[in-house]
């Protein structure tokens, strides 16, 4: 198998003296490794002693024509399979916040497709710094992984957290977060985002899914190595890395596409948002105002769209199901009442009516609830966690079905 490449940024902290530590732990696991700094990264770590690691130069420079020729700070975001940067210091962490790209590793962290994994480094006031720690939250609701810092005795004689956690950690972090292939050999069908129902050619019902949770599972599926397909209604999201993305709009649709998709599929992962109910008659014309018979009102007569999910579990076999619930009342008992009526094997339920979880946010707080009526809270967590801990029950599920 061809080795991960990991991207190892360092900015300038007192912990930086750490990295070439960091660096053979990596190659150590069987990584390919290289090094960007930040200027600031320059004062704390030699790169001589990185590129003699690495056995490649240490990218610095933005503008220098030499570095830039070589291999510029876009192909070097896209080399890489995982982002480390260690150590975050709070500067870098403000300025991924915020989007800010005016160096060589604020640039490439900017443009990467690839995970990335942080390990902030610094001093405790400015670790429990509100700007530092909603800097952290924006970063984690955008689905960057943060391992430490680690409470203890400080390089600037403070006491508190804020040191960098221990190379072989972050190495095991990244290791855990790459190519696991956990799921290789799999397909994994995901639906994802609002369905929108007709009305007429320039109106149609819709919803308030995003299609972000969805999207999520799309990627960290693809990341373990499963080939996923991804059904997709309504949203604005670009498709993950290596996944194959087919595009509906009504329920109808998306029915048709799931059970089109369903024989090659070993996992079905029903993130979508599928309308309850869809016009009955679609007008082919548009509605006017002066066309209706009562001026002052339209009634629009809907019926109940087909239940996607219990034709899947109908038609379930050796398939691992998992279904998702929107509830704004009594979120776990509905669930419970959800999962036995249509006979999937896992049910994730969240709460919609918090604005901190559910619709358009980047961040969900759901409960697992499964078909013995066992209940697990995750607490609010990125999309992107949420997808990992499904899939790791989706793991769990299938090894037991083969043992
Ligand atoms: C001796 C010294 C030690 C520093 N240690 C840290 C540190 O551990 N963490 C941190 O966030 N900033 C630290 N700083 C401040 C950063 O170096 C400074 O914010 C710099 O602009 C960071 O640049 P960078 O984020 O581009 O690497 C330190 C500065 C000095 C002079």
């Amino acid at each position: 198998m061809e080795p991960a490449r990991i991207l190892l940024t360092i900015g300038g902290g007192i912990a930086a003296y750490k990295v070439p530590e960091l660096l053979r732990a990596l190659q150590k696991q069987g990584h390919a490794v290289r090094c960007a700094a930040t200027p600031a990264a320059l004062r704390f770590v030699s790169p001589l002693a990185l590129q003699s690691l690495s056995g490649e130069p240490v990218r610095t420079a933005l503008f220098d024509p030499s570095e830039e020729s070589e291999i510029d700070h876009i192909r070097l975001a896209d080399w890489a399979d995982l982002v480390i940067v260690a150590p975050a210091t709070a500067d870098l962490l403000a300025k991924m916040a915020h989007g800010l790209a005016d160096d060589l590793v604020t640039a490439v962290l900017l443009a990467t497709r690839a995970q990335v994994l942080v390990a902030p480094a610094m001093n405790v006031n400015m670790w429990t710094h509100s700007a530092t720690q909603q800097n952290l939250e924006t970063l984690r609701s955008r689905g960057v992984l943060v391992i430490g810092p680690e409470s203890g005795e400080l390089a600037c004689g403070w006491e508190g957290a804020g040191r960098m956690s221990e190379p072989a950690d972050i190495a095991e972090a990244a290791s855990l977060r790459l190519g696991t292939e956990s799921l290789q050999g799999h397909t994994v069908l995901v639906t994802a985002g609002g369905t929108a129902e007709a009305i007429d050619p320039v109106r149609r019902i819709t919803n308030r899914s995003s299609g972000k949770m969805g999207f999520a599972v799309a990627e960290q599926a693809a990341r373990r190595g499963a080939r996923v397909i991804l059904v997709a209604g309504v949203t604005s999201l670009t498709t993950p890395a290596g996944v194959v993305r087919l595009d509906v709009e009504s329920a109808a649709e998306m029915r048709d596409a799931v059970l089109a998709e369903l024989a090659g599929a070993t996992i079905v992962i029903k993130a979508a948002a599928v309308a309850d109910f869809t016009p009955e008659i679609v007008e082919e014309g548009k509605i006017k105002k002066e066309g209706l018979a009562d001026q002052s009102s339209l009634v629009l007569r809907l019926v109940t769209t087909p239940d996607i999910l219990s034709e899947v579990c109908g038609l379930k076999e050796d398939r691992v199901v998992v279904g998702f619930a929107a509830e704004s009342d009594n979120v776990v008992e509905e669930a419970r009442r959800k999962i036995l009526r249509k006979g999937c094997d896992l049910m994730v339920a969240n709460d919609v009516s918090r604005v901190d979880a559910g619709f358009d946010v980047d961040t969900n707080a759901v409960f697992f609830v499964t078909p013995d009526g066992e209940v697990e809270e995750t607490g609010l967590l990125s999309k992107q966690e949420i997808a990992s801990q499904i899939l790791d029950r989706v793991e769990k599920l299938q090894g037991e079905r083969l043992e």
